[in-house]
């Protein structure tokens, strides 16, 4: 009977963060023990595109990811869409001649179909930009009202960096103090135009899935790390002041020596967890060695690396001359081959972020 579909399509970029995250104090809101800090990415390179429809003929919920249907069951997926559900208003399309009101979005179902520009495999961050486009595409087609920063809280229950990927530029995820999460939100920092010299290089060191998940890898150093306690309780916070004051004043000496410094601990954190978990592999290493030796030799450091829950090198440099520089010495020291494992570069320029 009735014919009509109604579509919204949202384009969401990734985000790598310079102040970790890692370990939840609430698993089912996805809390975390500590305030973090992203860089948005510009959308070009690594991104998610997600269209969302709803139509009366539509008899369940139903996703597609790069074309592949998926399962909605898991309990992030549900949540999101539980969330935003209940916060939908009433939509009118007079040309289409579509009304929906309010409470009628209990009784609709919706088709999601998501595409990441970038191979889902390749171990870089994927969950952020996705439920970070899922959320926002849905937010926007149920005529959702609220903010940012609420939908934010509402992304963060699909994947906790996800609450970073609603804003470009620099963003902070404050850690919140209320039991229910609704203070654990992302704010912006400063927009995208704020810092427009930094060039991102990602050097893909393996394709291959991370064996530990961030979920799992989270809650075991939570359970046996001594370190990590430290890290939330002493280290983080006094690293989120000066990040904060490193990105204000587009000092790049301070910002390098506190993202080198927080990814190594984050990562000195997984070695602290019973059993270990490895995140980098040699390639890894060898790459923060190349970035340490260079910056040294200079007045200043050139490059700021960081590194998540896999092997892939984040590459900071400080402007365009540096990231030309900076392409030649890894292509020298690690052509993309087989041996290296290291299989290619994926390069965002910041000033045309979002
Ligand atoms: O949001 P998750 O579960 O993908 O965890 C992300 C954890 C790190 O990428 C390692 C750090 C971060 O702040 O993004």
């Amino acid at each position: 009977s009735e014919k009509w579909v109604l579509m919204v399509t949202a384009q969401t970029p990734t985000n790598i963060a310079v102040i970790k995250y890692w370990g939840k104090r609430d698993e089912s809101l996805i809390l975390p023990i500590n305030d973090s800090i992203s860089v948005t990415l510009d959308p070009e390179h690594l991104c998610t595109t997600t269209t969302v429809a709803v139509s009366p003929r539509f008899d369940q919920d139903r996703m597609w990811l790069n074309g592949r249907e998926i399962s909605l069951s898991g309990g992030r997926y549900q949540r999101c869409l539980r969330e935003i559900r209940s916060r939908a208003s009433d939509v009118e399309d007079e040309k289409k001649g579509i009304k929906i009101a309010k409470k009628d979005w209990e009784n609709l179902h919706v088709h999601i179909a998501s595409y990441n520009n970038f191979p889902t495999a390749a171990g870089l961050a994927s969950s952020a930009a996705g439920f970070a486009c899922l959320v926002f595409s849905l937010a926007k087609l149920m005529n959702v009202k609220e903010d940012q920063g609420k939908l934010s809280a509402v992304a963060r229950q699909g994947s906790g960096s996800a609450c970073r990927s609603l804003y470009g530029g620099f963003v902070k995820w404050i850690m919140g103090k209320h039991d229910d999460g609704s203070d654990s939100i992302a704010v912006q920092l400063a927009d995208e135009k704020h810092w427009d010299d930094l060039v991102i290089v990602i050097a893909v060191v393996s394709s291959r899935q991370k064996e530990t998940s961030s979920t799992s890898g989270m809650r075991e150093s939570v359970e046996t790390s001594m370190l990590i306690k430290h890290r939330a309780k002493e280290v983080v916070p006094k690293r989120i002041v000066d990040m904060e004051e490193a990105i204000k004043n587009r000092d790049f000496p301070s910002f390098a020596h506190l993202a080198c410094a927080d990814s190594n601990q984050f990562h000195a954190v997984c070695l602290d967890t019973c059993p270990p978990i490895f995140y980098m592999n040699d390639t890894s290493h060898r790459i923060i060695g190349c970035v340490e030796k260079w910056n040294r030799s200079e007045e200043s450091p050139q490059v700021a690396y960081t590194f998540d829950a896999g092997p892939n090198a984040v590459l900071i440099a400080r402007n365009r001359k540096v990231a030309a520089s900076l392409l030649q010495r890894l292509l020298f020291h690690f052509p993309p081959s087989s041996d290296t494992d290291l299989s290619s570069y994926v390069i965002g320029d910041k000033s045309i972020l979002q």
